[in-house]
């Protein structure tokens, strides 16, 4: 089968990685990055880090408002699909790239897959809620990630075509993070190796977009007292460059690459987010995570007591998250070996 795999934005890349290694045994694949992101660290490291190799078209899309990303990439994407004719194509994730290819796609009846169906926050001031929503519909196959995601669906009236593999996230981790463990220099790098460090990342619109609730949030962080590792998102540190602050406790750094990422992860304390797929890892590498956001869509982590919801509006954000114990055990929700589970399902398309 001839298939495209649209891909744009960092967790995308990583979500691609497992699956590309799957498809390309027994399939023609052809990578289209839309161009989402863009800056090295945000793309070209993480291609590189995950030996993926170079896509076979770039749209450059780039930045903009929402209508215009996601027009210009459904423009870009309906011509390669009307020039390659694929028999699939296969979307990841709930970005503006998830919603251009999932429009663009149906609309010329190319079957979709859609990897990591199933998730809602129920909060519509999200972009992502739209994308998923939208993405979901309009697929033919949906790949759930969890018994919760393939139960919404179920709901929806989805049941009939989706297919619960687990979260392809397990194994793009479970596939580096030995070699992440043995080569990455991060703790060096960053001046914490022995020492206890918290890794934060921040990018939501509504935490990040308002420099005053930007600023509370960090404010509120740096009272905790202990360090804390910041790898800022572009879009947040837009806002930050803007705002001539600084932190004693909080030290900012350049988006890290995969590598780096997650053994930076594995070594730190406890991780603060509001990432999705950051709260994901953090449970699967028995990291205790705080999520600064009022819900998320990856709920079995909080109720296996291993991911704390805080609202990022309140003023005792230090107490929450130096009270937040784990748990002495955790169950595997998110599955294993899940790239080979999807690459089968695919196989018999
Ligand atoms: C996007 C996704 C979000 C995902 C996140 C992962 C949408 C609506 N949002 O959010 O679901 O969780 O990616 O990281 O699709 N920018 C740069 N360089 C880059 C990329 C972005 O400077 O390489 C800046 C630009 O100013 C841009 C802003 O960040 O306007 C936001 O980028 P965008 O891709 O629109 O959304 P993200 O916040 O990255
Ligand atoms: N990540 C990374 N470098 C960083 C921060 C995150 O490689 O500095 C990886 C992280 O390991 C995870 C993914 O990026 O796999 C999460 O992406 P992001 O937080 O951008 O998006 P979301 O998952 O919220 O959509």
């Amino acid at each position: 089968m001839r298939i495209v795999s649209i891909v744009g934005a960092r967790p995308q890349f990583i979500k691609l990685a497992a699956l590309s290694a799957k498809l390309a045994v027994s399939h023609e694949e052809i990578i289209v990055h839309t161009g989402q992101h863009y800056d090295y660290s945000m793309s070209e490291r993480i291609f590189s880090d995950l030996g993926i190799r170079n896509p076979d078209y770039h749209l450059g899309v780039g930045s903009g408002s929402h209508a215009t990303q996601t027009g210009e990439m459904m423009k870009a994407l309906e011509e390669v699909m009307l020039t390659r004719k694929p028999q699939l194509v296969v979307i990841f994730g709930d970005t503006n790239t998830t919603l251009a290819g999932a429009l663009a796609a149906s609309k010329i009846n190319i079957p979709i897959v859609h990897v990591e169906a199933g998730l809602r926050s129920y909060n519509r001031n999200m972009p992502e809620e739209i994308n998923r929503i939208i993405a979901d519909h309009v697929s033919d196959y949906l790949f759930a990630p969890t018994q919760n995601a393939a139960g919404i669906l179920k709901n929806e009236g989805l049941e009939d075509k989706t297919h619960l593999t687990g979260d392809i996230m397990v194994d793009t981790l479970s596939n580096n993070l030995q070699v992440a463990l043995e080569i990455s220099q991060i703790t060096k790098e960053l001046e914490v190796e022995g020492r206890d460090f918290n890794l934060l990342t921040l990018h939501r619109n509504y935490n990040v977009d308002n420099p005053e609730i930007l600023v509370n949030i960090l404010d509120q962080l740096d009272r905790l007292g202990e360090l804390i590792i910041f790898p800022v998102h572009p879009r947040t540190k837009k806002i930050i460059e803007n705002t001539e602050m600084s932190w004693e406790n909080i030290s900012l750094t350049e988006p890290l690459g995969y590598i780096d990422f997650i053994a930076a992860e594995h070594y730190s304390k406890r991780i603060i987010t509001d990432s999705g797929g950051i709260q994901k890892e953090a449970f699967i590498l028995g990291r205790p995570c705080i999520t600064l956001r009022t819900e998320t869509e990856w709920i079995e982590t909080v109720e296996a007591g291993w991911n704390l919801l805080v609202d990022p509006s309140v003023s005792d954000i230090c107490d929450r998250i130096r009270s937040f114990e784990v748990p002495d055990v955790k169950e595997n929700i998110f599955g294993e070996d899940v790239s080979s589970k999807m690459a089968v399902i695919i196989n018999s398309i």
